[in-house]
């Protein structure tokens, strides 16, 4: 059993060194009904191709394939020779083995609409649906666009493009035009799938609106279907664009599978880069199935009469892998929810998991630290007794969050996995497994059965205790297989570090037990409330605006947020710097970028401190942030300068 108290000097010494000491067993009623076993850390070390093999023979094929890895770096091949249509394993093995009338999705909207839908009636949606895209020129290897809010014709809209073996590029609802832009034309989608709107806190967001502001500049989009979500106005421009639901009115209900090779692209997602690009992500189709298969399988223990409900937004790879893929593969009934965690009340969750008897709950770091804040009284006044396991992805979870969420959401009762990964590993890869690792709060523990991640100094040599980076040694399944259209950059951003392992942009530390703790990103990406943003793209941004002549971004450590940006602006000619000017350019970056990437706050400054070969010296902005005292400053150009901004931020 995890243990029942927390002593008050244990509770006072939460974010100390004495996390690191303590650990919560897991409950021998856990481990016994759980779906891994003991043996499959062995198992999978002695060989994990066999594994990973032996996984692979879960979902369903087409045809077999006759090498599990072919690897040459950074080239990995899974399941070589192997055929597939990985709609199969989601949806048709559940019509023919029983799931048939079984919920899939329980869907709700933000007013409180409702709606559930069985594996048949989600099959039949995606057939048609199917259909449809085939009807309107979609054919295999095509892009697909999808920018739509947390409604089932999302996960519909990529099981059919996976259906017909056409690739998805889901773009999150609350990017804006521009950004949706860039995604577009990156990938050349010839078709987006969007709504009239979407409801966020009551508001209502015009994504139809937006996206027509964002193909206007889209030469390879050839038609455009629109969800019908509500009431709201919008322009539909005949020939290019159609109703969703006339459309389906008239598809036919079959949709033969089209089956694909198992490294055929399944889909691109976007995601921050130190560039400023945005990098496409292209994971492709049996490897990654196979790993989301598994991990949905061990991690989430998921049985068949489970409710599980992941949080996330399928705009993101938590909600392709943890909501789409992963629970339809293993037959999951899962809850989908469209809206914020705090509308119209800071209990809505908690209300959902009442009623639903969610037994299964995967959320990140920043919404708990957010339902701390709110206060107990909230979960309190709900049954939330059906909960028998938590989760927690996205950014590092403080020690302190990951006790509240013991204590007062999982009652002590329910293990909690504390779940790393990133878009490029495609799904989880350090992990508690439930029922078998005792945790520790704020550490991840242990790599996935047949996954090795270790720690690594600047040089490539393991580190057995204390800091370095985190490393993946080994190859797996569900990997990124490039970067959309830029080879060189996938080599150079992740294996050029070391010979032959994989750097994915973390700083981590392993303890004596063997505990691994990551720390956070250790580029210039921020995470800030679990989304990866590079400072780069929004510096950029910033310089774009007529008024701003030169802009440098810092990340801070934030309460809620876990980070949050801070951006130091020098305006251009003689323009005075106001409040007016601070939102001005905080919403610019808003609507350049999307809400996500707006700054906490604007410093402006006369000057940026550089060195003398012209590079902004973004440690010193930091430091000046953080109110520290000032580092060696004898590099700068004009020391002078930093004294101005320390006064001018302390005048703030
Ligand atoms: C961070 C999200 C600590 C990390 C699935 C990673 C975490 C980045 C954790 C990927 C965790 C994610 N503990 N840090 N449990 N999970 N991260 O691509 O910095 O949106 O590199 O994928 O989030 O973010 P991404």
């Amino acid at each position: 059993m995890p243990k029942k108290t927390i002593s008050k000097s244990k509770k006072e010494n939460i974010g100390g060194l004495l996390h690191e000491k303590r650990k919560f067993k897991p409950s021998a009623q856990f481990s016994k009904q759980a779906n891994a076993q003991k043996s499959i850390y062995a198992q999978a070390k002695k060989d994990p191709i066999k594994f990973w093999d032996s996984m692979a023979k879960e979902v369903i094929w087409n045809k077999k394939w006759t090498k599990t890895l072919q690897w040459k770096t950074p080239d990995a091949k899974w399941f070589v020779g192997g055929k597939l249509n990985i709609t199969e394993t989601c949806l048709d093995r559940h019509i023919a083995e029983g799931r048939r009338n079984k919920a899939a999705i329980i869907w709700e909207g933000e007013p409180g609409d409702k709606k559930t839908i069985t594996y048949f009636e989600l099959y039949r949606d995606v057939n048609k649906f199917a259909n449809v895209l085939k009807s309107l020129g979609i054919k295999k290897g095509d892009r697909v666009a999808i920018y739509l809010p947390m409604i089932p014709e999302l996960v519909i809209g990529m099981l059919a493009c996976a259906r017909i073996g056409a690739i998805h590029s889901v773009i999150f609802g609350g990017f804006s035009p521009d950004s949706l832009r860039d995604r577009i034309n990156d990938s050349e989608c010839k078709l987006l799938i969007t709504s009239d709107g979407a409801y966020r806190r009551g508001q209502i967001l015009p994504l139809k609106h937006d996206a027509d502001i964002a193909i206007a500049d889209c030469p390879s989009i050839e038609n455009v279907v629109i969800v019908k979500r509500g009431d709201f106005l919008l322009r539909v421009k005949e020939g290019r664009d159609h109703w969703y639901h006339r459309l389906m009115q008239d598809a036919k209900a079959y949709c033969k599978p089209t089956y694909v090779d198992a490294e055929h692209p399944l889909f691109i997602l976007y995601t921050s880069g130190t560039t400023g690009r945005p990098k496409g992500i292209m994971h492709t189709t049996g490897g990654y199935l196979v790993g989301v298969y598994t991990t949905t399988k061990y991690v989430f223990d998921i049985k068949d009469d489970d409710v599980y409900w992941c949080t996330a937004d399928c705009g993101w790879i938590t909600g392709h892998s943890y909501i789409t893929y992963g629970p339809l593969a293993n037959g999951a009934t899962q809850i989908m929810y469209e809206g914020a965690p705090n509308w119209p009340e800071n209990d809505r969750f908690w209300q959902i998991v009442e009623e639903y008897g969610v037994s299964i709950f995967y959320t990140a770091p920043t919404a708990i630290r957010a339902f701390m804040k709110w206060g107990r009284e909230h979960p309190d006044k709900y049954d939330l007794s059906s909960l028998r396991l938590l989760g927690s992805v996205g950014e590092p979870i403080n020690p302190e969050a990951w006790i509240w969420y013991n204590e007062v959401i999982g009652n002590k009762k329910c293990p909690i996995v504390d779940t790393w990964w990133q878009t490029e590993t495609g799904h989880i890869m350090i992990t508690p497994l439930p029922g078998i690792t005792a945790t520790k709060p704020g550490s991840a523990t242990q790599s996935f059965p047949g996954t090795e991640a270790v720690i690594l100094d600047e040089n490539g040599k393991q580190v057995k205790e204390g800091g370095g980076l985190l490393a993946i040694t080994k190859p797996w399944p569900g990997m990124l297989r490039g970067i959309w259209g830029d080879r060189k950059r996938f080599i150079e951003t992740y294996w050029s570090k070391w010979d032959n392992i994989y750097f994915p942009g973390d700083g981590a530390k392993i303890d004596k037990d063997k505990y691994l703790w990551v720390l956070g990103r250790i580029d210039d990406e921020l995470n800030i409330s679990g989304h990866r943003i590079a400072t780069t793209e929004v510096e950029s941004t910033l310089v774009a605006h007529p008024d701003v002549a030169e802009a440098a971004i810092v990340g801070m450590p934030h309460e809620m947020k876990g980070q949050c940006m801070i951006a130091f602006v020098t305006l251009g000619g003689n323009i005075q710097p106001s409040e007016k000017h601070e939102n001005l350019l905080r919403e610019f970056v808003s609507r350049k970028i999307g809400a996500i990437a707006k700054p906490e706050k604007i410093i402006f400054t006369g000057d940026l401190p550089k060195t003398r070969s012209g590079k902004i010296m973004r440690r010193l902005l930091r430091d000046i942030a953080m109110g520290k005292v000032m580092g060696d400053t004898t590099t700068l150009a004009d020391p002078d300068v930093l004294n101005k901004i320390k006064q001018r931020y302390e005048e703030d």
